[in-house]
């Protein structure tokens, strides 16, 4: 048997699936393509999490889109952080070109241009569904984490949700977290000393700090209602295609607090709300990260922790992680660990650095006698790539160079009119984007303190009452010149001139 065909054997055996996978491309040796030497991933291991590296426009996003193309066929609805803003051609088929169907001839697969069902989701102001979770439901503990304090400040806030719980003021947004911080150590102070034991400003002071950090990425838009019920990612549409929900984040690139803050709570509500899943044969979501370093760049050590140990945990749940970076070295240890499947483009040897990056890339790798790792490394082209998967068994797949297919969608984004037109037919939107700002901690605390100063007024009116009639009984003729009226006391009292406030807040709040 010549090489070529001992060549198409080793792949074709090993790319044997029972039950349902995708194929991404055909294999490649020595540069060139082997026509029907399949690439296949099977959905059973597709809960396994994977990595799409390579150097700059080497087809990262586009692998990304085939992969996501095809799941949804299969009926795997997927989720997709879009960073650069170019995956919403997925809604739109592809106009086709003769690049294309050369590149489907040498693999052997016919080509088809086809649209998908497309979710545009949005973290900002941007249009699309708007993502929001309230700060109750975060709690104290991830809060903490993701402000990244110290255990005592972490104490304060476990602490402060232990108060709003006992007396039910809702936490939902960072108007209410911030309020609830200063009553701690303002007006509420004796209470929660008290209960709790002193609350130090200089802590609360720098929680406070940390908040408006967040705030300044742009949190305030993200915490709050409606908060989002992740099972809306797991649509299907009439034809059984699993949705494609696209997280369009473009504006986050310079947020990267808020972008780990939102990963990590979709992640831990997804975690907390999906069952277990047995062995279905089948990922119940698949989520890809483009630009992933940027979570993991700017994340605290308790965050990585954090995040390492939920990708662990949610791979049970039926939810595969993908995360798409240039150097797989941007991806934690912990997190590469944990990979089955991996496709890497091309990387390019600059630098002493690049060398090197390559050698441990080649390292990580199965061995093969059809390949160099580290020279087919190099010299990849665009749209190509070396996979390495789990078969059905887990165990990996041989190495392959592979030709990618290319996406049946649109390999480049939508028009405004043809966003708007999804925006326009899309349900969620509707369900979601509707502003709420219901009576929570805000507002209730402010009520609280408001009656308590009332109180407080009355009974100074009555004891000043009380001391003026003493007065006025001991001297009745100087009474014309000297006294104060009550009333203009009461206005230019410290205590009135809060609670004033108090009713100013409600006032610029309506
Ligand atoms: N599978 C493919 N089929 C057809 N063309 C492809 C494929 N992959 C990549 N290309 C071509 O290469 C170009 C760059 O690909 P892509 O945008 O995926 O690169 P990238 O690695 O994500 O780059 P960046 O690091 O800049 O984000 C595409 O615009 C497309 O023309
Ligand atoms: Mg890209």
């Amino acid at each position: 048997m010549d090489r070529q065909n001992a060549f198409f054997n080793h792949i074709t055996e090993g790319n044997k699936n029972k039950g349902e996978y995708i194929t991404l491309g055909s294999a490649m040796l020595d540069g060139k393509t082997v026509e029907s030497a399949f690439v296949n991933v099977p959905l059973k291991t597709m809960n396994r999490h994977g990595l799409i590296a390579g150097a700059t426009g080497t087809g990262k996003t586009k692998t990304l889109q085939v992969i996501a193309e095809n799941l949804s066929e299969k009926g795997v609805p997927v989720v997709l952080m879009d960073v650069k803003g170019d995956l919403s051609g997925l809604a739109k088929a592809s106009p086709g070109h003769a690049k294309i169907d050369e590149r489907h001839e040498q693999i052997g697969l016919p080509f088809e241009a086809k649209a998908f069902p497309v979710e545009l989701l949005t973290l900002s102001e941007q249009n699309g569904v708007r993502l929001r979770a309230t700060i109750s439901e975060f709690g104290p503990v991830l809060i903490s984490r993701i402000l990244d304090v110290t255990e005592t400040q972490a104490g304060i806030i476990s602490v402060i949700f232990k108060y709003c719980d006992d007396n039910h003021l809702p936490l939902l947004d960072l108007k209410d977290f911030k309020k609830i911080l200063q009553y701690a150590t303002n007006e509420g102070k004796q209470e929660f000393e008290d209960a709790y034991g002193r609350i130090s400003t200089a802590s609360t002071g720098a929680i406070l700090r940390k908040l408006v950090e967040l705030e300044q990425q742009g949190a305030d838009l993200f915490f709050g209602e409606t908060s989002f019920d992740p099972q809306d990612l797991l649509r299907l549409d009439e034809n059984g295609r699993g949705y494609i929900n696209i997280i369009r984040l473009t504006d986050i690139q310079d947020k990267p607090k808020l972008f780990s803050t939102f990963m990590l709570s979709l992640l831990a509500e997804i975690y907390s709300t999906f069952p277990e899943q047995g062995d279905t044969g089948r990922p119940e979501l698949v989520m890809f990260i483009d630009e992933a370093h940027l979570i993991f760049n700017e994340a605290s050590k308790a965050l990585l922790n954090q995040i390492e140990s939920i990708v662990k945990l949610i791979r049970s749940k039926g939810v595969g992680l993908y995360f798409v970076t240039q150097n797989p070295t941007d991806v934690p240890e912990a997190v590469l660990a944990q990979l089955g499947l991996k496709v890497q483009h091309a990387l390019r040897a600059f630098t002493a650095k690049d060398r090197k990056a390559i050698k441990l890339t080649a390292q990580n790798y199965p061995d093969t006698e059809y390949y160099d790792t580290a020279s087919v490394l190099t010299s990849l082209g665009t749209g190509e790539a070396l996979v390495s998967a789990l078969n059905e068994k887990g165990r990996p797949t041989p190495l392959a160079a592979t030709m990618m297919r290319a996406p049946m969608s649109r390999m480049d984004i939508l028009t405004d009119k043809e966003l708007n037109e999804l925006l326009d037919t899309s349900k969620l939107v509707k369900k979601y984007n509707e502003e709420i700002d219901r009576e929570s901690a805000y507002e209730l605390l402010n009520d609280k303190i408001e009656q308590a100063e009332t109180e407080e007024l009355k009974e100074k009116a009555r004891k000043e009452r009380e001391a003026l009639e003493k007065a006025q009984s001991k001297s009745s003729s100087s009474r014309k010149s000297t006294r104060m009226n009550p009333i203009v006391k009461v206005l230019t009292s410290a205590v009135f001139i809060r609670s004033v406030f108090g009713i100013l807040n409600k006032v610029i709040k309506k």
